[in-house]
């Protein structure tokens, strides 16, 4: 079993991921400044509050902790964000990268799994989407993962630097009973702005319904977050084990509409969907589905959770959860006042 350096291992598809490595056998260390995590999505004594341009305590670390691969996440995340202040999304996602990228350097690791995206296709020739397919962003987030992609293909080539990207598409679901799921703020994503919309009763925006799709919404590849997790152990253990660098597509091959998203969540809550169409948005393609035969014949990963109602109803157990805990929280904030 191996030491490893999750960087953003309080964030979302981090969290899940060091919990699936410590099922595994692996002992796990998380990287995070919180800056977008959640403290309490790790498990005592394995946060290290650390920003990964912080390259001295970074060396520091993987020396002491002998850590023999690192699997990164850490990154700012929102499209719409990222083109309103790009300089952001460059200097967190490509120089914390290269920040971590000279400590792993330093102190001797050199396995790296990335967390790439689909944005980097921008709007797709051909879908579903191949590896192949050129890379062509169209805002600077995607930018930011491609320009982090191509330092690793360097690095590859000069310094015998090993890494993994895997391009992820929507990822979606929950672990709740593990207490992890989604928790962005603000929430970007279309499910848990749907279940939010169910339980505030204040309507949910859906951008477009005149595109050329069956129904006029968007279709997209949702991803349940526990088996884009496994995908990371996979690709993790290829490289602990000797294998090369590589990039993979991580999606179902199968697209959902935004209104059968929509109607999977009337049938898993039994509530009626309140919603406004809105116009489309800048830069949303119509369809983006993964083709993931790849990740399936070179590393053997396979989605076992791609049943859309199931990331749903994950999804929706997550969110009443936390929103029992929130409530709890608030209770507790308002006794504390009272004495
Ligand atoms: N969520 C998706 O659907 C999706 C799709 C494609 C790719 N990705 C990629 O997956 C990764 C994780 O996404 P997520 O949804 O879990 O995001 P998230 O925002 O939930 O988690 C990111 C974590 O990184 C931490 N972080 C950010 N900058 C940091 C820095 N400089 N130093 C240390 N910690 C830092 C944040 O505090 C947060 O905990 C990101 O790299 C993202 O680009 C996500």
């Amino acid at each position: 079993m191996a030491t490893i350096l999750v960087t953003g291992g309080a964030g979302y598809i981090g969290s899940h991921t060091r919990y699936f490595l410590q099922k595994q056998g692996h002992s796990v260390i998380v990287v995070d400044n919180l800056s977008r995590g959640h403290r309490e999505m790790v498990p005592d004594g394995i946060l290290r509050e650390i920003d990964t341009r912080d390259t001295a305590r970074l060396t520091d670390l993987m020396k002491r902790e002998r850590v023999d691969a690192v699997i990164h996440f850490a990154a700012y995340i929102a499209v719409g964000e990222s083109t309103k202040v790009p300089e952001l999304y460059f200097a967190n996602n490509v120089s914390g990268s290269l920040g971590l990228f000279d400590a792993m350097l330093a102190a001797g690791v050199n396995k790296l799994v990335f967390s790439s995206t689909a944005a980097a296709y921008g709007i797709p020739q051909r879908v579903p989407i191949a590896e192949t397919e050129p890379i062509t962003p169209i805002n600077p987030y995607g930018e930011s993962k491609v320009m982090v992609e191509k330092i690793l293909e360097w690095l590859d080539r000069y310094r015998e630097f090993r890494s993994v990207c895997l391009r992820y598409f929507n990822a979606c679901g929950a672990e709740p009973e593990a207490g992890l799921g989604e928790l962005h703020d603000p929430e970007t994503h279309l499910i848990p702005l749907i279940l939010k919309a169910v339980m505030t009763g204040k309507p949910v925006t859906l951008f477009g319904d005149d595109y050329p799709t069956d129904d006029g919404t968007c279709i997209r590849d949702y991803i349940h977050v526990s088996d884009l997790a496994e995908a990371h152990i996979f690709a993790v253990e290829d490289l602990l084990n000797g294998g090369t660098s590589d990039v993979f597509n991580v999606g179902t091959a199968s697209g959902h509409s935004v209104k059968e998203v929509v109607t999977a969540v009337e049938r898993v809550t039994g509530k009626k969907v309140p919603f406004t169409i809105g116009p489309r948005r800048e830069g949303d393609p119509p369809s983006l589905v993964a083709d993931s035969q790849k990740l399936q014949s070179k590393l053997g990963w396979k989605p076992k959770r791609a049943d859309l109602d199931r990331i749903v109803s994950d999804a929706w157990e997550f969110a009443l959860r936390n929103m029992n805990q929130n409530e709890q929280l608030a209770y507790g904030r308002r006794q504390k006042a009272d004495t």
